[in-house]
């Protein structure tokens, strides 16, 4: 099973790996936020690429500028300097709906806070990914009920953001990341609201999404048990990537 390709970029990014062409590259990605006169650097000059079908974690600590990277990689703010390419795309030239069309197509996000529409129940937040990915054909019922299953939400997917728990509406998020089955998934600190059983069960999910649809992973964690799990972690301080580390834990079972 690979992640369906709706459109040309779509099917760019789910090309087998290839080290010459990774799925994602940041080169010399710098973000400064300004407000009036103050100026924040939070990200300084970031290269790095991942292969498509890896499971990267970022770590480093708060203010660091893993959140940043995350907005900048599925192309939800601009870039200060430097560039993102995603499956060969540069996003810095493309239209706005163009970048839409390839973020919907191909990038599937877990938000640090969640970012569930609050009027909408769990299973509408779920369906609304699904509507705008541009996949052709219904939902797929299936991997919803294992979704459901998995993350512990049956029972709860009729019910609104504001009336599930903080880990509960961390789940819905990322089964409404993982609905599509998108080729790339970026997920910021999805384990942060769970306690330990549900943290396995997503870190299991998403080191599965990685091996066996071939899924791209990068997860962003305060967590260094969550980010053994990965093949990489990518270590950040001060808006710098100052090491990269090899992966070596099993996923618990
Ligand atoms: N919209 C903004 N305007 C001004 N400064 C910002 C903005 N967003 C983030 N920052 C600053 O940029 C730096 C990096 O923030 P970022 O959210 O990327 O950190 P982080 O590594 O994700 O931290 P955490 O682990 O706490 O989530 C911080 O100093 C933060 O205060
Ligand atoms: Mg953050």
């Amino acid at each position: 099973m690979r992640p369906e390709a709706p459109s040309a970029a779509a099917s760019a990014v789910s090309a087998p790996p290839d080290a010459a062409n990774p799925i994602i590259l940041a080169r010399d990605l710098s973000k400064t936020y300004r407000n009036g006169k103050l100026e924040v650097p939070a990200l300084r000059g970031v290269s790095f690429t991942v292969q498509a079908g890896e499971f990267v974690a970022v770590v480093g600590p708060s203010g660091s500028g893993k959140s940043t990277l995350f907005h900048l990689l599925g192309g939800l703010t601009q870039a200060t300097g430097g560039s993102v390419s995603i499956g060969g795309t540069d996003l810095a030239p493309l239209s706005d709906a163009a970048r839409t069309r390839l973020r919907r197509a191909t990038i599937g996000f877990v938000f640090q806070r969640f970012n569930l529409l609050p009027t909408l129940s769990a299973l509408g937040n779920i369906e609304l990914a699904h509507e705008i990915s541009g996949l052709k054909g219904p939902l797929d019922r299936a991997l919803l009920d294992h979704l459901a299953d998995l993350l512990g939400l049956r029972g709860r997917l009729e019910h609104r953001p504001n009336e599930l728990s903080g880990g509960e509406q961390q789940r819905v998020a990322i089964a409404r990341a993982l609905i599509t089955r998108p080729a790339i998934v970026l997920a910021d600190e999805p384990t942060g609201n769970l306690d330990t059983k549900n943290s396995d069960a997503v870190l299991q999910m998403l080191r599965a999404s990685s091996r066996e649809l071939n899924q791209t992973v990068l997860m962003i964690t305060h967590n260094p048990e969550a980010a053994a799990i990965a093949d990489r972690i990518l270590h950040m301080r001060d808006g710098e990537m100052t090491h990269i580390e090899q992966g070596h834990r099993e996923v618990p079972v």
